[in-house]
Parts: structure tokens; sequence; C-alpha cells
């Protein structure tokens, strides 16, 4: 009796489905070749199971659902804004809320406000959005993620770790004024959904202190980086995530959020900020971009939703199950052989397509011609997270990052394991069948965050 598992199952049950359309291979083949090889631009009709993002596909409870009947659409002072700035301050521990439309809406105002030109800003990777508007406030974005997160094998259980002596050496060489703060991001999601350590963030705080530098935090994921700390960092198994997630956020003094990740929203976002004097400036340039601040370019609906989102999400339960299935996933694509980064993240599956497509090199973009064949034997969507995502320097020179990647992103709450059990087969099938696969050249490239838009065709 002693060896029988336990298994995690879904802490909810399913009151309503939505049917799938089914493809043949002749269609998926018209509509792969119609959208230039980019599943950026597939129609979503094409789509089997749609693994392109956990952004803003994650399915409302009834009560978020019951929420949005209870929208105040005021345009100024909404009942629902206080109940998601009461939420906000109760959960995550930041005492003044921007609401905005959506993450990067945040990050636009928050590196108006922040960033001069000239400054240098460290995180633990990239993230596309967010490098995108400190370089366009006049910054330069520095890595300073711990060299393990650049190797998918690595199993470094804390793969998004600073790496303090990259931080140190860049305050040396350009100055802690020329440093506005540190952007840092919870379950790095360029480095596979990788998890930064109670201990790391503490590190950061006390350096960060010591030279009057800030610390902001892109807390789009921060719940699954609470379970993996309470899962893997000593003193913390018996802690509840919510009491973790408040802990990670006391080491920062600010953030911008997503909230169409792990806030379970289809729309949303938020700049939550400790410093009077940013929010004074937040709120008003808000104004500016999004709109009032009592709704940064979000219905009253919406923030009620995501004030009610956020509750479940930082319920022990519940982020048990999302990660639980996304490691099943995982596991059954290591089963069969499929190279993927590990340790398994939070929000998705990488597969490391440099080891999957040996015989492709960068410039024939590996991991979008395997996004691509992906989509071809099933009508599964996954997206490119190597070089075209990358983009290219100011200089104009492409970016070659280290990761070349396909990222399987699970929607929260939305496919069964069934799904994921069709999900692994279909990899699997392209992967006997890899070495038949030719690369591709870009015929289209958009000035800014070309992965969205650009166009390929097979070589
Ligand atoms: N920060 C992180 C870590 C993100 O993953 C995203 C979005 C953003 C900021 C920007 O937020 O989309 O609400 O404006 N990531 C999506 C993804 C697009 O698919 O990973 P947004």
């Amino acid at each position: 009796m002693k060896n029988i598992k336990h298994s995690w199952a879904e802490p909810y049950k399913i009151k309503m489905v939505e049917l799938l359309k089914m493809t043949s291979p002749a269609q998926r083949k018209k509509a792969m070749k119609e959208a230039g090889y980019n599943t950026f631009l597939l129609k979503s009709e094409d789509v089997y199971i749609d693994l392109l993002t956990d952004s803003g596909t994650s399915a409302m409870s009834d009560r978020q659902w019951a929420g949005m009947m209870m929208g105040d659409e005021a345009y100024a002072g909404s009942r629902n804004f206080y109940n998601l700035e009461k939420v906000v301050q109760e959960i995550y521990g930041y005492k003044y809320l921007i609401p905005t439309h959506q993450g990067r809406g945040a990050e636009n105002i928050l590196s108006k406000i922040l960033i001069k030109k000239g400054d240098i800003i460290p995180g633990n990777m990239y993230f596309t959005t967010t490098r995108l508007h400190q370089e366009l406030a006049g910054g330069k974005f520095e890595d300073i993620i711990i060299d393990e997160a650049h190797d998918p094998e690595n199993e470094c259980a804390f793969k998004g770790n600073v790496d303090l002596d990259k931080l140190e050496r860049l305050i040396k060489k350009y100055g802690a004024e020329k440093i506005p703060y540190v952007s840092i991001a919870t379950s790095v999601n360029m480095a596979g959904g990788q998890p930064i350590s109670m201990k790391n963030l503490k590190e950061l705080r006390a350096l960060t202190k010591k030279h009057k530098i800030r610390v902001i935090h892109d807390m789009t994921r921060v719940a699954e980086n609470a379970y993996f700390i309470q899962q893997r960092e000593k003193g913390y198994a018996n802690k509840p995530i919510k009491a973790i997630v408040k802990e990670i956020n006391s080491y920062t003094d600010g953030a911008t959020m997503s909230a169409k990740k792990d806030a379970l929203v289809n729309i949303g976002g938020f700049l939550a900020v400790n410093d009077w004097d940013v929010f004074e400036e937040a709120r008003n340039m808000v104004v500016v971009y999004e709109g009032l601040h009592t709704y940064g370019g979000l219905a009253g609906r919406d923030m009620e939703a995501m004030a009610i989102g956020i509750l479940e999400s930082v319920g022990d339960d519940h982020i048990k199950a999302r990660v639980g299935q996304v490691i099943y996933l995982g596991e059954k694509m290591m089963d069969y052989g499929v190279p993927i980064v590990k340790p398994i993240g939070g929000h998705g599956i990488f597969v490391d397509a440099k080891k999957f497509l040996p015989h492709i090199n960068q410039d024939q973009f590996p991991a979008q011609t395997l996004a691509a064949e992906i989509y071809l034997d099933a009508g599964v969507r996954t997206m490119e997270r190597g070089v075209v995502s990358a983009g290219r320097k100011a200089n104009g020179e492409n970016y070659y990052p280290k990761l070349e990647l396909v990222r399987f992103t699970i929607p929260r709450r939305v496919y069964t394991q069934a799904h994921m059990d069709v999900i692994a087969e279909s990899t699997a099938r392209v992967y006997e069948r890899r070495n038949s696969i030719k690369g591709m050249k870009m015929i289209y490239e958009p000035k800014y965050l070309r992965f969205f838009q650009a166009r390929f065709e097979k070589l």
C-alpha cells in the first residue's frame, strides 16, 4: 500500500465547454503556407490545441464571470477599481496601484518615468516587450542572469537567479547613478519559465540597498515561481503560496504585471509601486497612454475579474495542478526522447530546437521551422523563442541567443491530460522524421518585435 502514489487533480470541475475544430493535413498545409510559416499568423480557427501562449488564454471561474456582471462602468472611481486596489495591497503587498490595459502598458509608463538616455538596466534575462520599452526610453539592457540559465541541459533548481558578481561589475563599470533599477522577473519566461530563489532575492535586495538602486519586479508569473520555492527551497515546504508571493514582493520596490497570465484574466495588467513620487508621475502619465488612473484602459468588469483571479491564483491547490499539468507533459516528452529545457518550467515546455534539428543553423531559424512542423503534424500551435524573437540590436545586427527554443505554453485550466498526451505524441512523431526537415528564410521583417508578424519561406 505504501507505494501507491498521490496524484494531483484539478481543483475544479467543468461547467461549460468550447468545441474545437479538427483539421486535415491538407488544410493545415494550406493554412501554414498562407501564414508565412509563422504560427502567430495562423487563424485560431485552424488550430486544434493552442499552445501559442498562456497569455489571456486561461479559463475564468464561475466566480470571475459572476464578477463581470458586477462591473461598475463609471468613467471615474469605479467600485471595481477599489476592489482591485485592496486585493493588490493585501495579496501582493504593494502600496499604490495603476491599472493598465496589459503588461506592456505598465512597462511603457515605468520605463518612461525611471529611465534616462544612457542608463543601464540589468535584468535576469530579457523579455521582448520589457527590453524594447527600456530601449525606447533610452536605456540599455544588460543580462545578469546566472550562466546556467543559458544551458538547456543544466538542471540547476533556480535558473532564474541573478549572478550578483555580474551586477557588481556593472555597478563598478557604470556607477550606481546610471542604473535606475534592476529589472527582475519571477519565472523567467525566456529561460523556460525558470524560478528565482528567495535567497537570491534577499541577497539582491541587500546589494541594491547598499547602492540605493531600486528593484522592479516583473510579477507576471509570480505564483508559479512561488510554487517552485515551496517545492525546492529549504524552509518553505510548509509555507502557503500566498505567504511566499508576499515575501518575494517585499524584496522589491514596485512591479509591472501582465494579469493575463497568473492572474487568470483574458485582459488586464497594472503597475504597482511603493514610492509615492513614482506613483504620482505614473498616475499623471497613465491618463495620456491608457486612460484615467481608476481604469487604465480596462472596463470595470475586467478589474473585478482580475481582483477575483488574483485571489484564486495564489491557492495552493490551484498552483499545484497548474504546474503539475506542465510537468506531466514535459515528462511525457522526455520519455519519447524529445530534447527539452530542464528542469521543467512553470508555464510550458520549451523544446530545444538546436538539439532537435542540429543540421539547421541559426540563420535558417530552427525554432521557427520546428514550430511550423509541429503545427503541420496535428494542429498544435506553439511559438518560436529563438533568433526571430530576439530581434536586432540598435546597430541592426541580429541578436543570436544561446537558447533556440519552441515554446509549448499551457493555458491555465483549459486543456485536459488527454490533450497533453496528444501533444507529446505529435511532437514525438515530428522528432522521428527530424532528419528530413529543412530550414527557412525570412521574406518579410517588421521593424519592432518581428516575431509577431515576420513571414518565411521553406528552403
Ligand atoms: N513580461 C513577461 C514576463 C511576459 O511574459 C509578458 C507577456 C509581458 C511582460 C508583457 O505583457 O503581453 O500583457 O503586454 N508575455 C506573453 C507571452 C505575450 O506569450 O509570453 P502583455
